[in-house]
């Protein structure tokens, strides 16, 4: 069969094309949310300079294998009137260099690899230390500075760390297996119940940095997501000072949505609304461990573990029907629509968010990274 020349060069151009895009896509993605090509942190860097090496390794003998065999394709191809060649039965000079010559490569990626994992697996001994529990479906970060109350302080989907700073995270998993990742700053680390593991990186710049869960824990897996906020150090420490202190009360008259915080607040507190069953804020009486901590929620850059931005509009949103949002989660199974209308009404929901959201700290948020 003879194949026409321009049916070769489009199949060439298709043949290209994915290589050509993936380089675009590379160059635009670049400075993308969950991109590993263009660390922030110590560790990523550390993975990088692992895969850059492999990469080209790779395409070597992509290159090698593929050249040999689109040669032999057209070189040997079957010609018209062609007698059969001749059988021929292995040849063992080839055999042993295509058996050895993938093993040595192999070699040198292990060795490379046991060097990064070595590396990466040093726990400095002058690090800030911090838990992160993996929850169906939100992460919860203790610091054991001590918060409010002589406890820990408790925080969740926001995770703050100074930068040029060595932090070490001790992963734990509340309920199923979970997966701590944040691609700009470190490799994956596994959080699992009964078996506790650690993980030590330094971010090398400040910046709001995009983080998820990286194993498949049940429904609202793909919803699960948080936010690495690393500050410079002196902001760091002003972040700390203000959030091992409780709230203030309520600031008095309307707040946001015309809610009024005060009342806001008395419903926040009142058992048969439900919000104190699961949900805890320091230096009130409530004190849930099934939900989130919520004290300066105000604070938090998103709402629903890095699924919304946290604005009052979707705050409201989420108080109306949190099921809609993010099916499979918790809240969504007691606050359902017909649970709202029966327990909170429009006024109560605004008073709510102005509640929630006026539990500020005072700390300039650098850039987010896009
Ligand atoms: Cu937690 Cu996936």
């Amino acid at each position: 069969m003879r194949i026409p020349r321009r049916s070769l060069i489009k199949l060439g151009v298709l043949a290209i094309a994915p290589l050509l895009l993936a380089g675009c896509s590379a160059a635009v993605g670049l400075d993308g949310p969950a991109t590993t090509i263009n660390p922030a942190g110590d560790q990523a860097r550390r993975i990088l300079d692992l895969m850059v090496p492999i990469f080209w390794m790779a395409l070597v003998v992509f290159i090698v294998v593929e050249g040999i065999l689109v040669y032999t394709v057209f070189r040997f191809r079957r010609k018209p009137n062609a007698p059969i060649p001749s059988q021929i039965q292995g040849n063992t000079q080839i055999e042993i260099a295509w058996t050895i010559a993938p093993a040595l490569i192999a070699v040198v990626i292990a060795v490379l690899t046991f060097r990064t994992q070595a590396d990466n697996a040093v726990l400095p001994p002058n690090a800030i230390h911090i838990t992160a529990v993996g929850h169906q479906w939100w992460f919860e970060f203790q610091y054991p500075d001590g918060g409010p109350e002589g406890k820990p302080l408790l925080t969740a989907s926001d995770m703050y760390i100074p930068v040029g700073k060595p932090v070490i995270i001790t992963l734990k998993g509340q309920d199923v297996i979970h997966n701590f990742w944040v691609p700009k700053l470190a490799g994956k680390t596994y959080m699992i119940p009964g078996k506790t593991n650690y993980l030590s990186f330094t971010a090398e710049q400040a910046g709001i940095y995009h983080a998820v869960c990286s194993e498949f824990c049940g429904e609202a897996h793909a919803l699960m997501r948080f936010r690495v906020i690393a500050l410079p150090p002196d902001q760091y420490d002003r972040w700390l000072t203000q959030a091992q202190v409780a709230p203030a009360n309520p600031p008095t008259g309307v707040g946001e949505l015309n809610g009024d915080p005060t009342r806001g607040q008395a419903i926040f507190l009142d058992a048969k609304r439900q919000c104190i069953t699961c949900h805890a804020i320091s230096g009130t009486a409530a004190k849930g461990v099934v939900g989130p901590n919520l004290t300066y929620y105000g604070s938090r850059t998103t709402i629903a573990a890095g699924l919304l931005d946290n604005t009052p509009e979707n705050l409201a949103k989420w108080l109306h029907n949190p099921s809609s949002l993010k099916p499979g989660n918790l809240m969504g199974r007691v606050i359902t629509p017909d649970w709202v209308k029966q327990n909170l009404a429009e006024q109560d929901i605004a008073d709510l968010v102005a509640y929630l959201r006026s539990m500020k700290l005072s700390v300039d948020m650098p850039v987010a990274s896009k």
